[in-house]
């Protein structure tokens, strides 16, 4: 099979294995696993922050960052197609008592004056806006890339309006290597990072939080209470570590994986190849002869696994699990399906 429904999708490598069974371990909720500190300690060093919190995933990572930056009742400003809104579960309200609001989705092209017009001041009369949230690399958005000057237009906006800025930084890394940004430039910008080692990166488990150290003395609070606090997971840190030492510039392999399959299926007007940036290659079936649930089951049965997001919209993503081989095999296969 060749599984292009998700970058969450791929196996330890031997060599993170064996990073992995070589790891020291301690226990983390008494704060003394030496490999999740370790790795909490590089983390916040990459993005110019004091300090990072290991969590289990990148849904508890974002929801203990929104608690951080949003108290109860009040508001979280993000985009209709955020992880945050479409794929947690409710989590913001259900566990932070947040009030979401949302601007409409446009994926990685964000308007800041739009933005900027949805804040609430404080009142009795109205929810008081506390951040904004934005997504880099965008899911839903095919994996596009918020430009620098649109984020820095943002970080003025919630600057003038004294509310915090996070990023849903799930797939960040994917976004350095395409544009060629610093993940320190990017860390400056935001009050409140999520960073993902197991979307693309190829970890089995584990995000992060970034922030100020005294956001993360909250955030290991915030964690305790949703039931992350873990024990002897340096196992699980040191595959991060290995993956952040090894995957991260290896994505523009992706990258160009993605544009080729993207290339390959332009001619059948399901996709504009030059809008792929990163590994998500989404296909629109508006025009096609046959919807996503037809795709999916044509393409699974010759041996290609694709995410179905949408009656007319299916997802395919590369990641270190698919080499060109790979691609070669999943251009065959959709070619004759879409055909
Ligand atoms: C943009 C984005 N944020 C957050 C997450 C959540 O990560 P997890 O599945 O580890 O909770 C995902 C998962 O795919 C994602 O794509």
């Amino acid at each position: 099979m060749i599984d292009l429904r998700s970058d969450t999708v791929t196996k330890p490598t031997p060599a993170m294995l064996a990073a992995m069974a070589a790891a020291e371990v301690g226990d983390d909720v008494y704060g003394e696993d030496p490999t999740i500190n370790a790795l909490q300690a590089e983390v916040a060093a990459l993005f110019g922050h004091e300090a990072a919190l290991f969590a289990p995933t990148g849904s508890m990572a974002n929801q203990i960052a929104i608690q951080l930056v949003v108290p109860p009742a009040e508001e979280l400003l993000c985009d209709a197609d955020a992880h945050v809104v479409t794929y947690e579960i409710g989590a913001a309200a259900a566990i932070g008592g947040v009030s979401s609001r949302t601007w409409p989705a446009r994926g990685a092209d964000i308007d800041p004056d739009e933005v900027a017009a949805m804040i609430r001041p404080d009142g009795y009369f109205a929810v008081p806006t506390r951040a904004i949230a934005v997504e880099q690399t965008h899911n839903r958005g095919g994996g596009g890339v918020i430009p620098l000057a649109t984020l820095e237009r943002l970080r003025s906006v919630a600057d003038s309006a004294g509310v915090a800025l996070h990023c849903d930084g799930a797939r960040i890394w994917h976004a350095h290597v395409a544009d060629q940004v610093s993940l320190a430039t990017y860390g400056r910008l935001f009050d409140t990072l999520s960073v993902c080692l197991s979307k693309g990166l190829g970890a089995p488990v584990g995000s992060l939080v970034v922030g100020s150290a005294e956001k993360i003395e909250k955030a290991r609070w915030i964690r305790k209470r949703m039931g992350g606090g873990m024990r002897q997971a340096g196992v699980l840190a040191a595959a991060g570590q290995y993956a952040l030492r090894h995957h991260i510039t290896r994505l523009a392999d992706d990258h160009a994986r993605a544009r080729r399959l993207a290339s390959a299926l332009a001619p059948f007007g399901v996709v504009d190849a030059e809008s792929v940036r990163t590994n998500i290659v989404p296909l629109d079936l508006t025009k096609a002869p046959v919807d996503a649930l037809t795709v999916a089951a044509a393409a699974r049965a010759a041996g290609v696994l694709v995410s179905v997001l949408g009656p007319r919209t299916v997802r395919l993503v590369t990641h270190l699990d698919v080499d060109d081989a790979g691609i070669d095999r999943a251009i065959e296969v959709l070619t004759r399906v879409l055909s």
